[in-house]
């Protein structure tokens, strides 16, 4: 499957954002090495910390299904009301990426109207995994 259209699948996931304390809404649609495409959606808490992460509602639903080879994620991200923009994964996100893809795993965003790809190596460097312990 091509960036671009995994870029709509995120767009098309980051209409379900659940986000009505930040008004931020983010998408996220991971492609796995079977050819299968998960999408999520940030999903916001009163509580505030329960609030989980549109790349971590994608991974957490590819992984529930059994999935554990993945491919690339593509990610849009924007104030609710504005169009699909640019939205880096967090710190947090980062790290789930790592315990499941390799450093060549790619992150695929859209940036003033542009794609762009990046490794999880150039967006986690010194990462911590398994290899460590
Ligand atoms: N958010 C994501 O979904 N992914 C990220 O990588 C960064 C932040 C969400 C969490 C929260 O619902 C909103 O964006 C504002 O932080």
């Amino acid at each position: 499957m091509d960036n671009k259209e995994l870029i709509r699948l995120a767009g098309e996931a980051r209409r379900a954002s659940y986000s009505p304390y930040s008004d931020y809404a983010v998408g996220a649609a991971l492609l796995c090495a079977d050819g299968t495409v998960y999408k999520g959606c940030n999903i916001e808490n009163a509580a505030f910390s329960p609030t989980v992460c549109a790349e971590r509602t994608a991974f957490f639903k590819a992984v529930s299904e059994g999935k554990r080879d993945f491919v690339k994620i593509a990610i849009v991200g924007g104030k609710a009301n504005e169009p699909d923009g640019f939205s880096p994964p967090c710190g947090v996100c980062r790290q789930v990426m790592a315990e499941f893809c390799g450093k060549d795993f790619e992150i695929v965003l859209l940036r003033n109207g542009e794609i762009i790809v990046k490794t999880l190596s150039d967006i986690l460097p010194l990462g911590f995994d398994s290899s460590m312990m």
